[in-house]
């Protein structure tokens, strides 16, 4: 455990936030999709404070955080007609747009990189802050490097607390899994992060198809793709469906992540089920709390996980499942 720098207070008071950002403090503040840890993208001493506390390693760059599409103009060389588009239809929304960024972006914020991540959040509160704010937020997940993600302002408290002075309670995020990453390579879309914006509809909205292009841990211009990310402590296997669940070894705790509700299961200690009538956005929306529960459960050793269709939001919370996983193998 780190040393306690604040005594970290949690409330609802968007004046105070806004108070501790100008004075260039990390705050934790409500998305629709995850909490994230942010500080004014506009100083580099308070970026560098966002890598300090969430001990993240400076090549992996940060989401910027703005109210809408004209204010992302102002930081940015070109919004090219592709991304607007998508930006028009799923602005103020769980998708972020890879753009050149202008020299007014510190470079920390974009590890050396040349885009720039942007992204106009829904949340009614977040959009409250960066209204009366004079400056963008960076924004990355308000979790440890590498741990599963917030969903709530006690999850970012059990593991920030004396970290940051002050966690901005929004309620709990109702997208749940982190915003899906956009770009535009030679003339066509590629996302490289798939998230809350179904590739789907953006396929529909762009009416063209994308590419998707993930799982890079050499290339740090894929973004968020590190092969070990979104991970509990305990170890985690990952199974297409429970009916394939294997018989568990004699005297071990498991704990059951479940797509959807399930008559048989093999005999375990614990079970979460992530959608009952398996509805992919509330699973979605479970997802990180529900691997906290596991994770944190005394009487298991071991989660099984069982994968969800992949199509829609179904393949975002498989790719998160499967870096989950991959910590352990
Ligand atoms: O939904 C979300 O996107 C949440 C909320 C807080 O907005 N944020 C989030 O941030 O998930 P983070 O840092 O956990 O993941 C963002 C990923 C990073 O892993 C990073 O690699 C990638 O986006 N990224 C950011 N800026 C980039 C850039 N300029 N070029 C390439 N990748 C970038
Ligand atoms: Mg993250």
């Amino acid at each position: 455990m780190r040393e306690s720098v604040f005594q970290t207070q949690i409330g609802a008071d968007v004046a105070e936030a806004a108070r501790w950002l100008e004075a260039g403090q990390c705050v934790a503040i409500p998305t629709e999709t995850v909490y994230g840890l942010a500080a004014n993208a506009l100083d580099t001493a308070a970026v560098a404070r966002i890598y300090e506390v969430k001990n993240r390693p400076t090549f992996d760059p940060l989401i910027v955080h703005v109210l809408d599409a004209a204010s992302a103009e102002t930081y940015v060389e070109d919004f090219p007609a592709m991304l607007r588009r998508l930006a028009e239809n799923f602005w103020p929304g769980p998708l972020t747009v890879l753009l050149p960024k202008k020299a007014v972006i510190p470079d920390l914020v974009t590890s050396g990189l040349p885009r720039v991540a942007l992204r106009a959040p829904a949340h009614p509160v977040a959009r409250q802050l960066l209204a009366r704010l004079s400056f963008p937020l960076a924004a990355p997940s308000a979790n440890p490097f590498g741990y599963i993600s917030p969903t709530t302002a006690q999850h970012v408290y059990d593991q920030l607390q004396g970290q940051i002075p002050y966690i901005l309670d929004g309620g709990p995020c109702t997208v749940g899994v982190e915003s899906t990453i956009v770009g535009v390579e030679d003339g066509a879309l590629v996302v490289y992060r798939l998230g809350g914006v179904a590739v789907e509809a953006i396929e529909e909205a762009a009416k063209t198809s994308v590419t998707v292009r993930q799982h890079s841990t050499s290339n740090p211009t894929a973004p968020g793709m590190l092969t070990t990310h979104y991970a509990p402590r305990k170890r985690l296997l990952l199974w297409p469906s429970a009916n394939d669940w294997p018989v568990p070894a004699a005297g071990q705790n498991l704990g059951l992540l479940l797509f959807k509700r399930r008559q048989t299961l093999p005999p375990h200690t614990r079970c979460v089920v992530l959608s009952n009538e398996g509805d992919l956005s509330e699973a979605a929306q479970r997802l990180f709390s529900a691997l906290r529960t596991l994770d944190n459960a005394n009487d298991v050793e071991v989660i099984w996980a069982e994968q969800c269709p992949d199509i829609g939001l179904g393949r975002a919370i498989n790719d998160r499942l499967r870096r989950a996983a991959a910590t352990t193998e």
